[in-house]
């Protein structure tokens, strides 16, 4: 077995070779080329002779792996394989919507299949291991990553991160085609003050049971081989030093057997947290709170010897996180053959194929959202149309491509523009209007939003006064969102409000196309353009996605997993929020409840809004208590318009009496469900323990009997209602 393998290797290894596979190093040359002679490259190189590294990060292609793993497994003593882990965050050289665009789908099985390809293309590229599915909870637009979870909601959340584990992994981790998953940030990362990157997290326990760590929990329970710890500190502790998390609940509770990797540097981040005083302590520190592998910390490799040597450490705590980390490569099987994910020819065959061109753009036009659509001015009229497409991001194919991609080439999306060029019927005119951002490549230092030439506003408007209807794709570039790429406004970027303005005074015919990685601030559109289409990132296939909405060939079923604000004091907002004791207006003119004095409680859209081409009725909504801790709630739903549709029904409850405050209303279960026009179908929903119960402060879960109610319909808005007692 497994086991009885990795307890003979260890017994063959010296602390060095131990610790050796507790450190990950960053791609530190251009494997094609020289040989690095000196330097921080050159110190890399002779340590992954000597067998000190243990996997490494950022090296791709089958070429590239193979020599790299050739050193490990042949010029080292033991022959130990290096894992070698990537970013393969939504896609690896093909590129699938950013992850909160496919969150928005609410389809599970098309997320799993994109997590699966996404793990196809990767291993044939020689990739063992992913740094995904990110799973951390987020209520804050402002904060740039929001791009890379599953939006707001733990229950959401929770079937996502199993969904993306379970694609990214498969049934068998052996298979060639199948790599390791990483939950992370464990935990707390998505909660950053003020909304800013890598920010101190003070939340509550409450908070923390109950909405932070339960998709950490799916993950594991979905077999994630490893978690990623965090940069952030929770309430005064780093979480890469906290031994409550990684050891009491991670390791302890919930007996997760794979390994915890750092993030980038963050043992030594701990540092600047001023919780560790220098690298020796920092690097004593996280071993201690149940980090396995350090990443670019280079703190365990110069540090742990010693700390061992000293009797800081006991090294049953090393030969611990050393068993993890090699018991995952066994699984992997990349003992029995280091090279399995090494082939040329399916590299090539597999990287960028028509079977997963067609998943990515089939995620992609499951994750677009109808937000509005008065006069049905959507779809699109197919024939003898003029359409003025008009802002920068229509034409543009690097964009859509999003954050976090970073094996995919610039340039390689289908850009809105070219997705409605290849339906012939219409005429199409192209106006820029104004710049998104400034430079050729975004990334650093050209992420310049306030980009202010007005220059193209004539031509826009002239483009739009001679058509039918306009098509204007606004919103933020791709690399607008993504990590360290916070906002403190999130309206659209640069002067794009301005140019939609000022078009929309010339032609009112307007269809928004928004391209974004976080919910945004578009008052003043939803209160004049007649139709907004929410397409985030779309990755690859984007514009035909795009398009095929557009004209009516696929109507849209996008669902928010993320409240929408009407301004950015209202964020952190989110629909499964607390009562307060003033949750009301007492009296008209009243001033002492929660509320603003400028804006209201009322969000622009509430999480799980979308549209579709056609409508739908709730009705018969009918509730079953089986048992103490079984429910059974029924409704009826009719396709009540002219065309085919999807609609996700979606189920809230809402304990209306505890020990410890309940949210007003908690996602408990959705079905997304195709009706033909006037078809009929009965949804159930089954409530049980899971469903019903919560974590008290102290992190134990029960069920209180009392009084529930539930709500059912399409958004968190939904008003048919029951109630239930336990
Ligand atoms: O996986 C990422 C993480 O999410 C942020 N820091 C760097 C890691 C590796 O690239």
């Amino acid at each position: 077995s497994i086991a009885i393998k990795v307890d003979a290797l260890l017994a063959k290894m010296t602390i060095e070779e131990k610790i050796g596979q507790m450190n990950q190093y960053n791609g530190f040359w251009d494997v094609t080329g020289p040989v690095p002679q000196n330097g921080d490259a050159a110190q890399k190189y002779e340590h992954l002779k000597k067998g000190w590294v243990g996997s490494m990060l950022n090296v791709k292609g089958v070429t590239d792996v193979r020599k790299v793993q050739k050193i490990a497994v042949e010029e080292t003593r033991l022959g130990i394989p290096l894992i070698i882990g990537f970013d393969v965050i939504h896609g690896y050289k093909t590129i699938s919507p950013i992850p909160l665009a496919e969150a928005a789908s609410w389809d599970l099985e098309a997320i799993k299949l994109s997590a699966q390809v996404a793990a196809e293309e990767a291993a044939a590229s020689g990739i063992n291991w992913t740094f995904a599915p990110m799973v951390d909870i987020s209520r804050d637009a402002r904060w740039g990553r929001v791009m890379e979870g599953a939006g707001e909601d733990p229950y959401l959340g929770s079937l996502i991160a199993k969904a993306r584990v379970q694609g990214f992994q498969g049934d068998d981790l052996a298979l060639a085609n199948t790599i390791a998953a990483c939950a992370k940030h464990f935990v707390g990362y998505g909660f950053p003050e003020d909304g800013k990157d890598y920010n101190t997290v003070d939340v509550g326990t409450s908070t923390l049971y109950n909405i932070i760590l339960p998709p950490f929990k799916a993950a594991k329970e979905a077999g994630a081989r490893t978690f990623m710890n965090a940069f952030n500190e929770l309430n005064g502790i780093p979480a890469t030093g906290n031994a409550f998390l990684q050891r009491d609940i991670l390791k302890g509770e919930w007996n997760f057997d794979g390994f915890v990797v750092t993030d980038w540097g963050s043992i030594n981040e701990m540092i600047a947290h001023r919780y560790a005083e220098n690298r020796n302590m920092a690097a004593e520190i996280a071993i201690k709170a149940g980090a396995d592998m350090d990443m670019e910390s280079y703190a365990y490799v110069n540090e742990l010897a010693t700390l061992v040597k000293e009797g800081k450490v006991d090294e049953a705590l090393i030969d611990d996180a050393v068993k993890r980390i090699l018991r995952v490569k066994y699984e992997l099987g990349l003992f029995e053959d280091p090279y399995k994910y090494c082939n040329e020819a399916v590299e090539k065959e597999v990287i960028g194929s028509k079977r997963i061109m067609d998943a990515v753009l089939d995620m992609a036009k499951k994750s677009i959202v109808l937000l509005k659509n008065e006069n049905n001015l959507l779809p699109l009229k197919k024939n003898g149309q003029k359409i003025a497409v008009i802002g920068a991001l229509a034409d543009d194919t690097t964009s859509p491509l999003g954050s976090w991609r970073i094996a995919a080439d610039d340039g390689t999306a289908v850009s809105v523009l070219e997705g409605l060029k290849a339906y012939k019927g219409n005429t199409i005119t192209y106006e820029k209007g104004a710049d998104v951002v400034t430079g050729e490549t975004l990334f650093p230092k050209e992420l310049t939003i306030n980009v202010s030439e007005k220059s193209g506003f004539a031509a826009a408007v002239s483009a739009a006064k001679s058509a039918d209807v306009v098509i204007m794709v606004l919103g933020e570039h791709g690399l607008h969102s993504g990590e360290g790429r916070s906002r403190s406004e999130i309206g659209l970027t640069g002067v794009q409000q301005e140019l939609l303005e000022t078009v929309y005074k010339a032609n009112k015919n307007i269809v928004l196309v928004l391209n974004n990685g976080r919910p945004l601030t578009i008052n003043w559109a939803d209160a004049h353009i007649p139709a907004i289409v929410e397409a985030w990132h779309l990755g690859t296939q984007s514009g035909h996605a795009i398009a095929q909405v557009l004209y009516g060939d696929y109507n849209p079923s996008g669902k928010l997993p993320m409240t929408f604000p009407k301004n950015v004091g209202q964020v952190p907002i989110y629909y499964n929020h607390k009562s307060t004791g003033r949750p009301t207006i007492p009296a008209p003119g009243e001033v002492f409840w929660s509320h603003y004095t400028d804006v209201s409680n009322a969000p622009l859209y509430p999480f799980g809004y979308g549209l579709s081409y056609t409508t739908f009725e709730y009705s018969d909504l009918k509730v079953n208590v089986t048992s103490n801790t079984t429910v059974t709630v029924s409704v009826n739903l009719t396709n009540t318009g002219n065309v085919k549709g999807k609609e996700v029904a979606q189920l809230y409850i809402r304990d209306e009496f505890a020990s410890v405050t309940r949210p007003v209303r908690e996602l408990k279960g959705f079905e997304l469900v195709e009706l033909q026009p006037n078809e009929t179908k009965t949804i159930t929903f089954n409530l049980t323990d899971q469903e019903l119960g919560f974590y008290n402060n102290n992190g134990k879960f029960s069920v209180e009997p009392g009084t529930f109610s539930i709500f059912v319909g399409g958004s968190s808005d939904a008003t048919l209602t029951s109630q239930f007692e336990l």
